[in-house]
């Protein structure tokens, strides 16, 4: 609760997110600051695999990911849902609302995320439980990237809402009608099970839990629920 969060006046955090979750990090780092003008931070935006490799190396004091990663020992905290969409050109032929079988997905052309982004890893996951394989003829690293390209016309991208929500507001993407989509995830606060954290780092954890459902800036979308009060754990 906010007791955690009195008479800290300095201290200076390391924060590792996953590319898709700068789209919110840096607006929930500007409101804890609002509270704490003396904690500074280090913000290092990088893939799922990136992510990983900085909790095994123990080089920052939080992580922010898609799914808690195997094999290592952590505590993973949900705090907010993380919806996976897919996204078309307003003008694309499958975006006018109607119902679209997964299987329908296999003719289309995709820009998919690179080896080690946990959305693609995601997509995968789904498609393999179906036997079924995208054409993703084009690879980006980056959800910018995917999404000035779906813009162009090049093909549908899966991406997490938190990165489209400009665009759908501005009615420049669509959100596809696609069986077994918005897919269900959660945004994780990580860190190593071991590590003591600095009273600066236990301030912010203790923020994110509390309040980070309140910053949700996701337009509304059909099968995509607002984060609930208290925020599910894992
Ligand atoms: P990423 O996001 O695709 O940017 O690695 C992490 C995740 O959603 O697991």
């Amino acid at each position: 609760g906010l007791e955690a969060l009195r008479g800290l006046n300095s201290g200076r955090l390391r924060l590792t997110v996953a590319s898709t979750a700068n789209y919110f990090a840096t607006d929930l780092l500007a409101a804890f600051t609002r509270r704490q003008p003396g904690v500074t931070f280090q913000l290092e935006v990088t893939n799922r695999e990136g992510v990983i490799r900085r909790i095994q190396d123990n080089e920052m004091d939080l992580a922010v990911m898609g799914r808690p990663p195997e094999g290592l020992d952590v505590a993973a905290e949900a705090f907010m849902p993380n919806p996976l969409v897919i996204i078309a050109a307003p003008d694309h032929p499958l975006a006018d609302g109607s119902p679209i079988p997964l299987e329908r997905l296999q003719d289309e052309l995709f820009v998919l995320r690179e080896q080690g982004s946990g959305t693609r890893n995601a997509v995968q996951r789904v498609l393999e439980e179906r036997g079924m394989n995208l054409r993703g003829g084009l690879e980006m690293s980056s959800n910018e990237a995917i999404k000035q390209s779906v813009q162009a016309g090049l093909g549908l991208g899966v991406v997490s809402i938190h990165t489209v929500a400009l665009e759908l507001e501005l009615g420049r993407l669509r959100v596809l009608n696609v069986e077994g989509f918005p897919l269900e995830r959660q945004w994780y606060l990580v860190h190593r099970s071991g590590k003591r954290l600095s009273p600066a780092a236990e301030a912010f954890r203790q923020f994110i839990l509390d309040e980070a459902h309140r910053h949700w800036q996701v337009p509304e979308t059909p099968g995509v629920a607002p984060p609930q009060e208290p925020p599910l754990q894992a």
